[in-house]
């Protein structure tokens, strides 16, 4: 057993940055299914929005973000999110996060653009903006002695007691094929999204929404996992992983064009490409879906290459792998899925309704992103939650360790290389792409949920029958949340945000939270 103040799980922007805080003054177990740096901050392109610029202020961050989420944020925690972004950037810098600095003025940041914002707010790191931040936080995280860090540890269940408290969690070792228990004070999600739960994803292969899962078996609410996010720009390729084309590329001025060259945007909104990221991600699919085609193009030919090298090198690096000189060519874009809205609901502090049990990062629902996260807001959220658990945590520092459930263990374990489910994977991810995609109807949501209803009878017993591999892990997480997701969707009875069902195309008017308890279903 191995035990700590803190378990971390997950060891993206949202642990990494938690673990640094809480280390000061506790021991910290940081698990994480592969390297420490293999996470979905590592592939962030875009950056943190920030009100830094004379002629921005916070109240425009802020209109932003409840006029990109919809009517669903909680205004109150967008308004806190805002006004501590600042202090939390200079904390990163402090740590040793470089981000660009303007070509012909090194005192000032190089402020990018995005999608629904008002102002150039984005702090960024040329195009590799995650890649930065995670290895700043890395090297800090390597030198602190409070911090043990497991890598190759796949977090199994979370341990609960009979008075609603979470111990830590069963946790399967990769490389040993054995089961470990970690046992702590206080627990904290911060496991990432959920993006390979469908076919086509910016997400690494990580992203099984393992956190929500695990939250969601031991009684944790969930919050509003149908507003998931596509992001409309990633590079087509056919049968393959979507490579992400920054928002910033638009922000820099990208056009949007059909195969025939014409312009589709004004059609849509007055802001653009630069409208909010699901009316963008919304017209791209209905000009696809109209034409039957499987991509548009992205148009930044009107910058030189010497521009786009020096602000996107990994984007035109990437490109030129593919054989598109971004400079000349148009590139071929289409969206995908990119990042939940919804998941572990959390109050003001992180606190989940399980005890001791925090949530942060993507892996919560603070009602920061309402219906429709804006850009860019989501590293933001991440390190202003991690300050928020850290000071409202460290009130259970000094209570002692409960004792723990005794451990009948249920998980199978095999010294052999056991069998991997591949095909119930393939299945989840196509029921999820075909029908709980970006534009939904009442008889898609009920043909997916009896679909999936089946393959979660399957996935159980396969789970139960099976040695423990992590892609068993992964396949349990991955069926449950397109489970959450079309009971979700089911129960909205509107369209809203990322949320459009052709059945109910208007908005309610009173904007309402969608809560699933596992709880209730059992009842
Ligand atoms: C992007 O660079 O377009 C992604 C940024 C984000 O998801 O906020």
């Amino acid at each position: 057993m191995i035990k700590s103040d803190y378990l971390i799980i997950g060891s993206g922007i949202a642990g990494l940055k938690l673990a640094l805080k809480v280390a000061q003054t506790a021991t910290v177990s940081l698990i994480t299914k592969k390297k420490l740096s293999d996470s979905c901050t590592q592939k962030a392109q875009g950056g943190i929005a920030c009100v830094i610029d004379k002629s921005d202020t916070f109240q425009e961050h802020i209109q932003d973000t409840l006029t990109s989420g919809a009517g669903l944020c909680n205004k109150d925690m967008v308004t806190k999110m805002v006004n501590e972004a600042p202090d939390r950037l200079n904390e990163l810098i402090k740590l040793g996060v470089n981000f660009t600095k303007k070509e012909n003025n090194q005192e000032e940041f190089d402020l990018g653009l995005e999608g629904g914002h008002s102002k150039r707010r984005i702090l960024h790191t040329r195009d590799l903006t995650g890649k930065e931040i995670e290895n700043c936080l890395i090297t800090n995280i390597l030198k602190n002695k409070n911090i043990t860090i497991f890598e190759n540890h796949t977090a199994i269940d979370l341990i609960i007691n009979k008075d609603n408290i979470c111990l830590g969690a069963y946790v399967f070792a990769n490389k040993q094929n054995s089961i470990e228990t970690f046992q702590a004070k206080i627990t904290a999600l911060a496991c990432g999204g959920a993006g390979k739960t469908y076919l086509y994803t910016s997400n690494p292969d990580i992203s099984t929404g393992d956190g929500i899962a695990m939250a969601y078996r031991v009684g944790a609410d969930i919050a509003n996992m149908e507003f998931v996010q596509f992001h409309p720009t990633c590079l087509y390729r056919e049968n393959t992983n979507f490579f992400l084309i920054s928002e910033a590329v638009r922000g820099e001025g990208a056009i949007l064009r059909l195969k025939d060259g014409s312009q589709f945007m004004h059609k849509y909104s007055q802001k653009k490409e630069l409208a909010p990221r699901d009316i963008v991600a919304r017209a791209i699919d209905n000009e696809l879906k109209t034409r039957k085609e499987n991509y548009v193009y992205l148009d930044i030919t009107s910058k030189n290459k010497n521009f786009l090298i020096k602000r996107f090198p990994n984007i035109y690096t990437k490109c030129l792998e593919y054989g598109i000189d971004m400079e000349k060519d148009m590139i071929p874009v289409t969206p995908a899925a990119h990042f939940f809205c919804g998941g572990v609901k959390i109050d003001v502090n992180g606190r989940t309704n399980i005890k001791n049990l925090y949530a942060l990062g993507e892996t919560a629902c603070s009602g920061i992103h309402g219906a429709n996260r804006l850009a860019s807001n989501s590293l933001l959220e991440a390190i202003v939650y991690a300050d928020r658990v850290y000071k409202d945590s460290l009130k259970f520092l000094n209570k002692k360790h409960y004792d723990l459930p005794s451990f009948s263990c249920q998980y199978k374990i095999s010294k052999e290389s056991s069998f991997i489910h591949m095909q119930e994977c393939e299945e989840v991810r196509h029921i999820s792409w075909n029908y709980l995609n970006i534009s939904r109807s009442n008889e898609n949501l009920i043909k997916a949920k009896k679909k999936i209803n089946t393959l979660t009878n399957k996935v159980n017993t396969l789970f139960e029958n099976s040695p423990i591999t992590i892609e068993n892990i992964e396949l349990r997480n991955i069926t449950c949340i397109a489970d959450l997701i079309v009971n979700s969707a089911i129960q909205r009875k509107e369209s809203r945000g990322l949320h459009y069902n052709i059945n109910y195309p208007t908005m309610l008017p009173v904007a309402k939270d969608t809560i699933i308890n596992i709880k209730d279903s059992l009842v």
